[in-house]
């Protein structure tokens, strides 16, 4: 099937490395033009070089001048505005894991809002108008399984990313018939490199690959598994990215595409 993205402009915030560089790297094989953006140059004109991308678009997105740099250098980078925009950028960026609501400090709670909610909240505030104008536009903007279905704990990062799931609703109910849509796209737990260098020092193997941490993940029950079997790979969302970026997902908007291998035990 023929994706239709051939020549068109996308910016993937967080794509030098794990799920974005994955999206990068799938939009390139379709033929789209890519900017990969991070806040290391280095590893993201590293990813760029090798997908033959657009350019690279290099900062934070915790303040609107920082982010208004990234977006001019992307636009810069394609010669033109930004079709796609994948809003990906983000993480657990305080690392609470096992601190309940209350003991979380406020700051923590502020710090992951702007990871992983205004990141994504000004770079559509940024593009979006434009894609207005040219009745054309995609957003897609990464959430967490944590989103819909908390697990009590960490609440810093879940509530944050539970903030994008409603504001992309939002955004998809506010641009009628204007050929701009707006989803979100939620992963379960995704074998990156972070999880892989914990695997590997877990099981003691520097050379095990991603698979083989994958299945001693598994096989010794470190995380729940979901249904399918075994946990997700990069490709898993990118292969969605490109769905619902494609001008053939024109009827799709509001949804949220659940990644996650039927770990979330909700009917969405
Ligand atoms: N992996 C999972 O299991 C999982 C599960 C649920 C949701 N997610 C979500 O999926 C998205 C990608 O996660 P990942 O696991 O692929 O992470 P990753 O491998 O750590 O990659 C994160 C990317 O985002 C960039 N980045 C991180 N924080 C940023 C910030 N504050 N400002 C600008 N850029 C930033 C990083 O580049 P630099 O370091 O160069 O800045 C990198 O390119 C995140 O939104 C995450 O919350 C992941």
């Amino acid at each position: 099937m023929n994706l239709q993205l051939k020549g068109r402009r996308v910016l993937i915030t967080g794509s030098s490395s794990g799920i974005g560089e994955a999206m990068a790297r799938m939009f390139a094989e379709e033929g789209a033009a890519v900017v990969v953006h991070g806040r290391n140059r280095e590893r993201a004109e590293a990813v760029a070089s090798e997908i033959n991308a657009a350019g690279v678009a290099i900062g934070e997105l915790s303040t609107d001048d920082l982010t208004a740099s990234v977006h001019a250098e992307a636009v810069a980078a394609l010669g033109g505005n930004i079709e796609i925009l994948i809003n990906n950028a983000g993480g657990n960026a305080a690392g609470n894991t096992s601190k309940s609501p209350i003991e979380i400090s406020i700051e923590d709670y502020v710090a992951n809002y702007q990871a992983n909610a205004l990141g994504a909240v000004r770079l559509c505030k940024l593009s979006v108008p434009d894609m207005v104008t040219a009745k054309f536009g995609r957003i897609v903007n990464v959430s967490s399984a944590v989103a819909v279905q908390p697990n009590y704990m960490g609440t810093d990062y879940s509530a944050a990313k539970s903030a994008l799931n409603n504001f992309t609703v939002s955004l998809a109910g506010s641009l009628r018939g204007v050929g701009v849509t707006a989803n979100v796209l939620t992963p379960g737990i995704i074998m990156v490199d972070g999880l892989l260098r914990f695997g590997r020092q877990k099981f003691g193997n520097p050379d095990m690959s991603f698979e083989e941490v994958s299945d001693r993940f598994a096989s010794e029950k470190v995380f729940e598994i979901p249904p399918v079997g075994r946990l997700g790979m990069p490709r898993d969302l990118a292969m969605v990215a490109c769905m619902l970026a494609s001008p053939l997902s024109g009827f799709i908007t509001g949804a949220n595409y659940r990644v996650d291998g039927g770990q979330v035990r909700g009917l969405n």
